[in-house]
């Protein structure tokens, strides 16, 4: 059970470094935090409150917690001249291209926290990072709509912000709902770390070189596009689409299951997890809340989402591969009620993962004895053999 880690001696590693963050049991659905459930931090905590724990391994004290956000809050805007970053993208550019370029040019405007050798800078990026993202991805989306940006806002909290920043227009006035807010600081919270997934490898082994903070980033940014990752949800929602009615379920199920066809469930099966995926139960049940407030739970989409669920699990196919529901399942059904474009969402994504790319960075730096450094490989091309000029080929 969850807190009782049995170590084999005998067991050879595969592992590509040893961390304290985030622990996963794939067999039993398990994701601990610093040791803390994600299923109590989901409806205890919120997100800032987790970035904390994330970042310097205790629970804030009401003190700790007051400073750290008030840390984040001062590094909300973006330096002035970054605007000509997003003025440079065609309309049509994917956000997730446009946050891959302005991350990465951080490091042309922050050098006074670059030097990965100096602790004070390596945090004080980990700060602006956290603090940034929500802008960057919100005026990402406000640039590909050509609507004006939105300065973020001291009074409000982190997710509020990003909403506002997303959704409000000068033409008028814009309150945040609480109840989107607290729905979007949970999103945040069920991505914000997951071990040693593709982009937080991608980062680690790109810090690996002494690379600076927002390079890394970037890296694990451009990492966390792909669909099999980050883009998942993205795929999941626009193939929930596709499907249209559950009368359609049954092909696509046989759809996923024929190996000739390459095909798969989006939103479905996972690297790690071999019964199911933690987050997405939270994801499940606050779809659930989400929709009925906002009085769109008889969303056709969420229906036959729903019931894709219920024929897979039923399915032997499924059951004999272990695959289920993940993170990426339930998420895009509630970001679309939000309001978010499907553009929209893995830029959330990396909005709020973030911060589990930044400790592990930190956690990795802090002991130069626990670097990916350079993966080997197992070769199985050619021996030596002697050059042929063209004339005998
Ligand atoms: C994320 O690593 C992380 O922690 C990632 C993440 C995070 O928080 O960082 O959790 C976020 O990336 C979640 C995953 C999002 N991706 C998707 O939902 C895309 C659809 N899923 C698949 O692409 C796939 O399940 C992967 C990539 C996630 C995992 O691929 P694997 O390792 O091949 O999966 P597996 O070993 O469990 O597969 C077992 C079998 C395979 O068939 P065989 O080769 O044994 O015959 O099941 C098949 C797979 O082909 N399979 C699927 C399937 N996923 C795996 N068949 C149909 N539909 C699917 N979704």
């Amino acid at each position: 059970q969850a807190g009782v880690f049995t170590y084999d001696p005998g067991f050879t590693s595969t592992a590509s470094c040893d961390s304290t963050i985030t622990y996963i049991d794939g067999d039993a659905g398990i994701l601990l935090h610093r040791g803390y459930p994600i299923d109590q931090l989901a409806s205890k905590s919120h997100y800032l409150e987790v970035c904390y724990l994330l970042l310097y391994g205790e629970l804030p004290t009401p003190a700790e917690l007051e400073d750290f956000e008030s840390r984040v809050t001062m590094h909300t805007m973006l330096h002035e001249q970054m605007m000509n970053f997003f003025r440079g993208f065609r309309r049509d550019a994917h956000p997730m291209a446009i946050m891959v370029g302005v991350v990465g040019a951080m490091s042309a405007f922050y050098h006074d926290s670059t030097d990965v050798n100096d602790e004070w800078q390596r945090e004080v990026a980990s700060i602006r990072l956290i603090a940034k993202m929500p802008t960057i991805a919100a005026w990402a989306y406000k640039y590909s709509i050509g609507q004006p940006f939105v300065y973020p806002r001291n009074e409000l909290d982190y997710a509020s912000n990003f909403l506002r920043m997303c959704f409000a227009v000068p033409a008028e006035d814009y309150v945040v709902d609480p109840i989107l807010s607290r729905a979007m600081d949970r999103i945040f919270t069920l991505h914000a770390d997951h071990e040693q997934n593709a982009s937080t490898s991608t980062v680690r082994l790109a810090s690996s070189s002494g690379a600076n903070p927002f390079a890394c980033i970037a890296a694990g940014i451009a990492c966390l596009w792909g669909p099999a990752h980050g883009g998942a949800n993205q795929a999941c929602l626009e193939m929930l689409k596709e499907i249209g009615t559950p009368d359609r379920i049954p092909e696509f199920i046989s759809r996923a299951k024929d190996k000739n066809d390459p095909f798969r469930l989006m939103g479905f099966g996972h690297r790690v997890y071999k019964n199911f995926d933690p987050r997405a139960t939270v994801m499940k049940e606050s779809a659930d809340e989400v929709l009925e407030l906002l009085g769109v739970d008889n969303n056709p989409i969420l229906q036959v989402a729903k019931e894709l669920e219920k024929q897979a699990l039923e399915d032997p196919y499924f059951a004999e591969k272990k695959l289920f529901p993940n993170v990426d399942f339930y998420s895009g059904i509630i970001l679309e009620a939000m309001g978010f474009p499907t553009s929209m969402f893995t830029p959330i994504f990396a909005l709020s993962r973030t911060v589990g790319w930044v400790s592990q960075w930190k956690e990795m730096i802090a002991d130069p004895q626990n670097k990916i450094g350079r993966p080997r490989q197992l070769y199985l091309g050619e021996t030596t053999r002697d050059y042929v000029d063209i004339e005998n080929r």
